[in-house]
């Protein structure tokens, strides 16, 4: 037996390779923020910024010219309040960005919309507060997820993505969408999404950390869910799809490749994975020291998600992956 001799020539490595990443698979984060000029990077993200209105039409531009096919929008707005106004609003900042985009690029790029209220509300939480159950309270947090579904539809957003953990978030949003001319409108429901400490960096740029007050603790495990567990892992993705959502989504996704296998086997739907802020910024950070090298940890990175059962990948290394391909 030589199990060697399919490795000695990169051409013979390259006939036999079983995964690949391309472009294609991948779909990069950006984040828009009102009242502000230019772009700001974030601290905790190198190499990540915060786009203002003036400036994120021209990076939508220069990640088309890189051959990028998908964005996922967050949005930053100036004014938050208790149940997330903004995102309720038909000229909020989302919906008002998602029209400029489809404007001036139309198909050439797909907007994905994250659907929460974290960004939006003055607490950081996802959605409205139940201070008797000290958690995020899920009907109404139903209700306004559809009124902000429909915003987002409206305006252009070819696939909705919801990420706030509500029970039967899929049910309300397929009906509400079709209810209101949106049949065709994709849902990508973020089905396993584990309470997690990788999400630390995110929180700085979209500016959504969670607070505590007296009505609900300083984090997110009331409503997400616990990274030890991979049966109700399992569980939660096969109720999204059992409720009709047309692609599932695991996250993070380092730590998680038993899940996303898991969920890949026990659905066969397409699989997104999300390749979170902590997970970015581990790479960056030891990169910077001279520890590893960026490029080809990367890579190793995306493949071993494709590897694993992913079918796409949200990742903040998408434009970076995309000037590698391209020699930029
Ligand atoms: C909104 C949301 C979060 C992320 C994506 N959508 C934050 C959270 O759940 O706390 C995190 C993404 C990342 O870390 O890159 N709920």
């Amino acid at each position: 037996m030589d199990f060697r001799r399919l490795r000695l020539k990169r051409n013979m490595r390259d006939l036999v390779r079983e995964t690949h990443i391309t472009i294609d698979d991948l779909i990069m984060p950006l984040f828009i923020k009102e009242d502000m000029k230019g772009k700001n990077e974030v601290s905790s993200m190198p190499g990540i910024f915060q786009f203002g209105e003036d400036s994120f039409l021209d990076e939508v531009a220069e990640l088309i010219e890189l051959g990028i096919k998908a964005v996922l929008l967050f949005g930053i707005p100036k004014l938050k309040d208790s149940c997330g106004s903004d995102a309720l609003d038909e000229n909020g900042l989302i919906a008002r960005s998602v029209r400029k985009i489809k404007e001036r690029f139309g198909d050439e790029i797909l907007v994905i919309t994250d659907l929460c209220f974290c960004e939006y509300t003055d607490h950081g939480h996802c959605g409205i507060i139940n201070p008797k159950l000290k958690t995020v309270d899920n009907d109404s947090t139903l209700e306004i997820s559809a009124k902000q579904a429909i915003i987002h539809a409206k305006a252009g957003a070819d696939v909705i993505a919801p990420s706030g953990m509500m029970d039967n978030i899929i049910t309300t949003l397929r009906k509400a969408l079709d209810e209101n001319g949106f049949k065709h409108i994709p849902i990508m429901a973020y089905s396993t999404k584990f309470a997690s400490s990788f999400y630390g960096p995110f929180r700085d740029a979209a500016e959504s950390a969670p607070s505590a007050n007296e009505n609900i603790p300083k984090n997110r495990k009331t409503y997400q869910m616990d990274y030890a567990n991979r049966n109700e892992a399992v569980r939660e993705s096969i109720a999204d799809m059992n409720e009709g959502a047309d692609i599932l989504m695991i996250k993070p996704a380092l730590s998680f490749m038993d899940i996303i296998r898991e969920v890949k086997d026990a659905t066969k739907l397409p699989l997104c994975v999300y390749n979170v802020s902590g997970e970015y910024s581990m790479v960056r950070a030891a990169a910077q020291n001279g520890w590893v090298d960026y490029n080809d940890m990367m890579v190793e990175i995306l493949v071993s998600f494709k590897r694993a059962g992913a079918d796409m990948i949200i990742s903040y290394h998408s434009k970076d992956f995309a000037k590698l391909v391209k020699g930029k």
